[in-house]
């Protein structure tokens, strides 16, 4: 049963919950049978699956794409799609854009920082929105970890607080440090879903290229679950030696006897 932004509010200090991106039919429908409740369509696809050195080269027309094939492939399951940069400038752009992307198939949308105005504007047109404070790619110069200042730390807080006030039924934090996530997991209503932000948050999400381990490159706070890059490289020699073998296609046609 497909979960909505409100069964997700109603969780909160409950089961953890699990998150995983897609960006692919196929990942999506094997998501759906492991029962992830909710599958982010990250603009991250612009740097894992893509090719480019930035969030920021990702478009609308991108995230149609990738929402219309994740949803195919998981019809049953919560689907949050990510607003490309500056697609959610000002309120009434980021109305346009998030329709488009729940049109494509998605169920919430999830835009970064304290964009409170355009949070509440979405909302009050019954889009519902989740949050993204810490780490912000869009408009980040790097990589590291932010909120290690008492000050940073308190403006993150603070921004955590102006999201949930303007209406988010979620938020993800990213790359914080662990007692920062804690503090803010405990005073927000909304459920925390965490990347590289320790363990006490509502959730935490992966991109499921980290957990598949599929790339040339892995954040430290990732977990590799398989070596699916390996797994490629390996089939690829295989293929590539039983050709110049010629024992492909001689070994399926003998296997499954087709040919005639
Ligand atoms: O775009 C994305 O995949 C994200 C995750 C890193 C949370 O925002």
């Amino acid at each position: 049963m497909k979960l909505q932004a409100s069964d997700f509010v109603a969780r909160k200090g409950l089961q953890p919950i699990a998150m995983l991106t897609a960006y692919t039919c196929p990942v999506a429908r094997a998501l759906e049978r492991a029962g992830i409740p909710v599958i982010l369509v990250g603009d991250t696809v612009g740097m894992v699956e893509m090719g480019f050195d930035s969030t920021r080269h990702v478009t609308l027309e991108h995230m149609e794409y990738h929402i219309g094939a994740v949803r195919r492939g998981a019809p049953d399951t919560h689907i949050v799609g990510d607003l490309p940069y500056r697609t959610d400038r000002d309120a009434d752009t980021a109305l346009a854009s998030a329709r488009r992307l729940i049109a494509a198939g998605a169920d919430s949308v999830k835009l970064e920082g304290d964009k409170y105005e355009v949070i509440r504007h979405l909302v009050a047109h019954d889009i519902p929105v989740c949050g993204h404070t810490g780490l912000l790619p869009q408009t980040a110069k790097g990589f590291a970890k932010v909120g290690r200042s008492d000050a940073e730390a308190e403006r993150i807080r603070q921004e955590a607080k102006g999201i949930e006030e303007a209406g988010a039924f979620m938020m993800v934090m990213e790359h914080i440090p662990y007692d920062l996530a804690r503090a803010i997991t405990a005073e927000r209503g909304i459920s925390t879903i965490g990347i590289g932000a320790g363990p006490d948050c509502d959730g935490q999400v992966l991109v499921i290229n980290d957990a598949l381990g599929l790339g040339d490159y892995w954040p430290p706070f990732s977990k590799q679950y398989a070596r699916a890059s390996d797994t490629i490289l390996d089939v690829a020699r295989a293929f590539s030696g039983e050709v110049a073998s010629r024992e492909f296609p001689n070994n399926i046609i003998k296997l499954t006897g087709t040919g005639s």
